[in-house]
């Protein structure tokens, strides 16, 4: 893969517009799980950056864990396959969970771990992405907590990769699709 310097990158939310809306976010939970508890469950890798960030928007008392899942070759021909990779290390019994990922793109990922955080009992359970691709849904999932609905494009940054690169870029970013 070609890594171009991320400078070289059109920037589509810069640091300052994704941290506003983080803390919109962050307001608009706080207001919704008032007086309660959450846990947080962010999906690896990607999620981590917007979790750390949404985890110090919270102004109620929360906790974070994380899963990750098997990727299931995007892009190519795909049998929509997830498998867990790394199971949650707390119980959700009774909790009030919220998944958090960067990207909600074909849907295949959340829905999958909707279905099996459900069997776990929790509370209630929510989802928070950080960008919403609704185009290129292929299961029907919505996020509860969004920051930015983007048309398919191919981003960067802000815990999102290409071939693993670019995670730690601040802002978030269109990665030239001829490039990817
Ligand atoms: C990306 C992204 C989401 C998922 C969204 O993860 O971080 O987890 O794909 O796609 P979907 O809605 O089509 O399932 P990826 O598998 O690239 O792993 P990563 O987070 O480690 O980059
Ligand atoms: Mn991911
Ligand atoms: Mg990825």
């Amino acid at each position: 893969p070609t890594f171009i310097p991320a400078s070289q990158c059109e920037v589509l939310f810069s640091e300052q517009e994704i941290h506003a809306r983080v803390q919109a976010l962050g307001a608009e939970i706080s207001r919704d799980y008032a007086g309660e508890s959450i846990v947080l469950v962010g999906v690896l890798k990607g999620a981590a950056i917007f979790l750390a960030d949404l985890a110090r928007a919270i102004a109620v008392d929360n906790t974070f864990d994380f899963v990750a899942v098997s990727s299931y070759g995007k892009g190519k021909t795909s049998t929509g396959a997830v498998k867990l990779i790394k199971d949650l290390d707390v119980p959700i019994e009774g909790k009030h969970v919220i998944v958090v990922e960067d990207i909600l793109d074909t849907g295949l990922t959340l829905s999958y771990l909707r279905k099996m955080m459900l069997q776990h009992k929790p509370a209630s359970l929510k989802i928070a992405t950080c960008l919403d691709k609704p185009e290129r849904r292929l299961v029907p999932i919505e996020a509860d907590y969004v920051c930015f609905s983007i048309p398919n494009r191919f981003v960067i940054g802000y815990g999102m990769d290409f071939a693993e690169k670019y995670r730690n870029v601040v802002d978030i970013r269109l990665f030239p699709e001829e490039m990817a």
